[in-house]
């Protein structure tokens, strides 16, 4: 039961084996026009869905930046969320099937008021 627990963690915790790679954003600014870049090969998802987390708190979401985005845009202009200014925010691309199964994470980045 213990391995069973501890690889479960693993799973939510690490992005699957995936070619899946997102940038973080330049500059991100509290409800300003923001882009964000990501990249992919042909064995990933054709859409997914992208989150605002904190990045060391997994499971605390920010904001949904988008829903069924498609993956070969490979970048999205999007009006950034009101949100505190500060560090520690990372962007999260999950399967939009499945919110669990994590595409990948941007590092963790800033953003300013
Ligand atoms: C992330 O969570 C930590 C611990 O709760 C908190 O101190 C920090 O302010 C949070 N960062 C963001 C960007 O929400």
């Amino acid at each position: 039961m213990r391995v069973i627990s501890l690889s479960s963690l693993v799973a939510l915790a690490a992005p699957l084996a995936s070619a899946f790679t997102l940038s973080a954003p330049t500059n991100p600014t509290s409800g300003e026009i923001t882009e964000i870049h990501w990249g992919f090969t042909a064995t990933d998802p054709a859409t997914f869905t992208l989150f605002l987390v904190n990045s060391t708190q997994a499971f605390d979401l920010k904001a949904t930046i988008g829903q069924n985005l498609q993956t070969s845009l490979g970048e999205i202009t999007t009006l950034w969320p009101v949100l505190p200014s500060g560090a520690g925010y990372q962007l999260r691309a999950v399967d939009v099937t499945n919110v669990d199964r994590v595409l990948a994470f941007s590092p963790a980045f800033a953003v300013s008021a």
